[in-house]
């Protein structure tokens, strides 16, 4: 509805500080990498130029060797762990010194927001800047994560830290961070997220702990790259995050092509979208038709079925009868079309599962962004019926205008943060 959306553009301008639109007003004051690709997308529909900044200014603080940082921080606090206890400029020469960042990355969406900016926008001069000097920092940044992420060659990307997945506290990480123990050297903190957000909805102590300790380790190694891949006490395949680079990979390839890139460039994203699009397949595990993600410090898959078991869906690379069984089941009793659920949205963990968690951040509520890759991917592979179901569903959760971070899958209750910019953004997108 009208009023929906304008409530939407009033959350962003509420988020904007100045410099840039933060992910959330209390809880993340600050910019995050995957939050401001879909921000940006929001943001297309009401003002191009001010969407292609938002990116400009993520752009502004890649790394040197090319990483695109997880949080690119403004001057406000309030939020643990900040650029002190990160250190990135002190330790790491190919960090920028000025805006701060942290020392990881967050999932390779951009090329996304890319393509959906430039079908809402294109043809204004903002939208040919940002391709024609973008479109290089995306490549350099997948290049990155080539160079520097895919240990045994296959594709298969890895993370050193569950922040990296973007799905920090999933069942999906309870093995590989159980091998993380912190150490009595991890200097002490203070937890600032519970100020703004419920503790019952947010990580707990333990996994605290366990998130800083990583960051102690990254600290150790001055976040060199490769280093930190061999030392980190963290490291997993994850199949979410390689299937996102291989859609985003495909859809930069296009874009390429289409702004007059160098062709050798767009042969290469070709080739690195084939390669994980047939990993993401091989992680595909015929006795729960869900695509697992790989511990590789144990040596071992990681069976938990969570809602990123449906990565395959983003990509493509099933054979036709495992994609088909695989869409029937994220539609099915055990995912969005559970009888129990408020709307019907996959949730992060089904309901049916043991592990699921109703309020408790990535272990069962139901977060819209997820739902709009989905319905976008959906799109792309012709499913249309499915995706516009997908959005219908998610506008009925978020039509009271709080945008929540995320939401109890069972009562539609938004949890987390609210006036979540992300949240406001796709529901904007949506509403186009
Ligand atoms: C948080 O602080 O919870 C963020 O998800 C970390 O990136």
């Amino acid at each position: 509805s009208v009023q929906l959306a304008a409530r939407a553009a009033w959350t962003l301008g509420g988020n904007d500080n100045g410099t840039m639109i933060t992910a959330a007003p209390r809880l993340y004051p600050h910019m995050w990498s995957w939050d401001t690709a879909f921000i940006s997308i929001g943001l297309a529909h009401l003002n191009v130029d001010r969407a292609v900044r938002e990116l400009e200014t993520l752009f502004a603080a890649q790394w040197r060797d090319g990483m695109l940082p997880h949080i690119v921080f403004s001057e406000d606090g309030g939020y643990f762990p900040g650029p002190q206890r990160w250190g990135a400029a002190e330790l790491n020469a190919d960090a920028p010194d000025s805006p701060r960042t942290s020392g990881i990355c967050q999932p390779p969406v951009h090329a996304i927001a890319l393509r959906r900016i430039v079908d809402i926008g294109g043809g204004s001069p903002a939208v040919d800047r940002l391709l024609t000097d973008g479109w290089p920092k995306l490549y350099r940044w997948h290049e990155w994560l080539v160079r520097h992420r895919d240990p045994h060659g296959t594709g298969l990307l890895a993370i050193t830290h569950g922040w990296e997945s973007g799905m920090d506290n999933s069942p999906r990480w309870d093995l590989p961070y159980a091998a993380v123990i912190p150490g009595p050297d991890l200097p002490p903190y203070e937890r600032l997220d519970r100020r703004v957000a419920a503790a019952a909805e947010r990580p707990s102590d333990a996994e605290y702990d366990r998130y800083l300790w990583l960051v102690e380790q990254m600290r150790k190694v001055r976040y060199d790259a490769d280093q930190v891949v061999r030392t980190s006490s963290f490291l997993v395949g994850d199949v979410f995050v390689t299937a996102l680079f291989a859609l985003a990979s495909e859809v930069l390839a296009t874009l390429g092509e289409q702004s007059g890139q160098p062709s050798w460039r767009i042969r290469q994203l070709r080739g690195w979208a084939r390669r994980s699009r047939v990993a993401v397949a091989s992680a595909y595990d015929p006795a729960t038709g869900l695509a697992r993600d790989y511990d590789l410090r144990a040596g071992t898959w990681l069976s938990t079925a969570t809602l990123a078991g449906f990565a395959p869906l983003l990509c493509g690379g099933l054979p036709a009868a495992d994609e088909n069984r695989m869409l029937a089941t994220i539609l099915g009793p055990d995912w969005a079309g559970h009888p129990d659920l408020f709307a019907a949205i996959p949730p992060s963990v089904s309901p049916n599962d043991p592990a699921f968690r109703a309020r408790e951040y990535w272990r069962g509520p139901v977060w819209p962004v997820i739902a709009w890759l989905f319905g976008w991917a959906f799109e792309h592979h012709g499913w249309t019926a499915e995706a516009a179901r997908l959005r219908t569903e998610c506008l009925r959760l978020v039509e009271d205008g709080t945008f929540g971070e995320y939401y109890h899958p069972l009562t539609g209750e938004p949890l987390g943060s609210q006036q979540q910019s992300w949240t406001a953004t796709v529901a904007l997108d949506w509403l186009h």
